[in-house]
């Protein structure tokens, strides 16, 4: 592991294994992070083979070079500061005959986490930044002092899946006409008290469920994910595959949606006796129910517990 960046792949073997890694394969890491499952990806390759890494974030780049530097193969890689949802440009431009495997391990890392500058932890004082990517202009400053009570609560509610999310946008409002909410811990502290007291000290923190829901909202996740999972199954190589790693319902559902419908691509009305539309399924879901972590793994990385991995195939035609 990289000194200076904190972050233990999730479902690594599994994540490989189902990746079906061919020596002289091309393959597409879209979330680097600390360079770690790009790192296993990269020393099975040989000469022919290349990877492609991607994070919207510049430390990640920087710590996934610096990890792939070390790693020993025959393989070709290339490290790119983008987002995935620029897929398709980014295959055109490096592999315009399309791709063997594609990863995508969604979310934020620790390394995110742990930063406090970052702003995306409520342990830490910090501005409220929350940005993957530090050269975009919206900020959870932003989001927490422009938006709307309606649409806070909206972001906090249906992102954040947090059943208090009005009083928590209410309270937000209020305090907000004093002055301006600048940091994660005074934010934290709102969230708190718009807590009714039986559930304040009770499980986990007041304020982790809206976090979540501004991390979201501040770097568009599920709007990308949704675009985006489409799109790279569809510049998926016959039999290659697209693994993807989700971290909550709200992911997990995107991917299990899009797996679906690219493997019954209907788009005949549900009235329809029988299908007119006649389109073809081009490809074939791996894993009917998600794979999960080991008891083991969850023991030796937290972070791991809520994660679920899915994957699908181009089929061979
Ligand atoms: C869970 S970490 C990945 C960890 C990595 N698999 C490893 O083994 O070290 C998720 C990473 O995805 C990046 N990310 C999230 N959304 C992205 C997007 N739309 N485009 C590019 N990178 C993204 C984040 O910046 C973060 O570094």
């Amino acid at each position: 592991m990289n000194e200076s960046f904190k972050h233990e792949s999730v479902l690594p073997d599994e994540t490989i294994k189902h990746l079906n890694i061919k020596k002289d394969g091309k393959y597409i890491d879209c979330t680097a992070g600390g360079g770690g499952h790009s790192s296993m990806i990269l020393s099975q390759l040989g000469k022919k083979g290349l990877l492609i890494a991607i994070d919207r974030d510049a430390d990640a780049v920087k710590a996934t070079i610096k990890r792939l530097e070390k790693v020993k193969t025959n393989g070709k890689y290339i490290v790119l500061k983008d987002n995935f949802l620029n897929i398709d440009k980014i295959i055109e431009e490096n592999v315009p005959e399309g791709v063997d495997g594609i990863l995508m391990d969604l979310g934020v890392s620790s390394h995110q986490l742990d930063r406090a500058e970052r702003g995306f932890s409520y342990h830490e004082d910090a501005p409220l930044d929350m940005r993957m990517d530090t050269e975009e202009t919206k900020t959870a400053y932003q989001v927490v002092n422009n938006y709307t009570k309606e649409k806070l609560a909206l972001v906090i509610g249906r992102y954040g899946e947090e059943k208090y999310a009005g009083r928590i946008a209410s309270a937000i409002i209020h305090k907000r006409k004093e002055t301006p909410i600048k940091t994660t811990t005074e934010l934290a502290e709102i969230i708190k008290a718009a807590y009714p007291p039986k559930d304040r000290f009770k499980g986990k923190h007041p304020a982790r469920k809206t976090f979540q829901a501004l991390r979201i909202e501040v770097n568009k996740e599920l709007e990308i994910l949704e675009k985006a999972v489409t799109k790279a199954a569809n510049l998926l190589k016959p039999e290659g595959r697209l693994a993807v790693i989700s971290f909550h319902s709200l992911e997990d559902r995107i991917v299990k949606v899009a797996f679906s419908t690219l493997e019954k691509p209907c788009i005949c009305p549900p009235y329809f006796p029988v299908c007119v539309c006649k389109r073809v399924s081009r490809h074939k879901i791996i894993s009917k129910k998600p794979i999960l972590p080991t008891s083991e793994e969850i023991d030796n990385n937290r972070r791991s517990r809520s994660s679920k991995l899915r994957i699908i195939e181009c089929i061979k035609t």
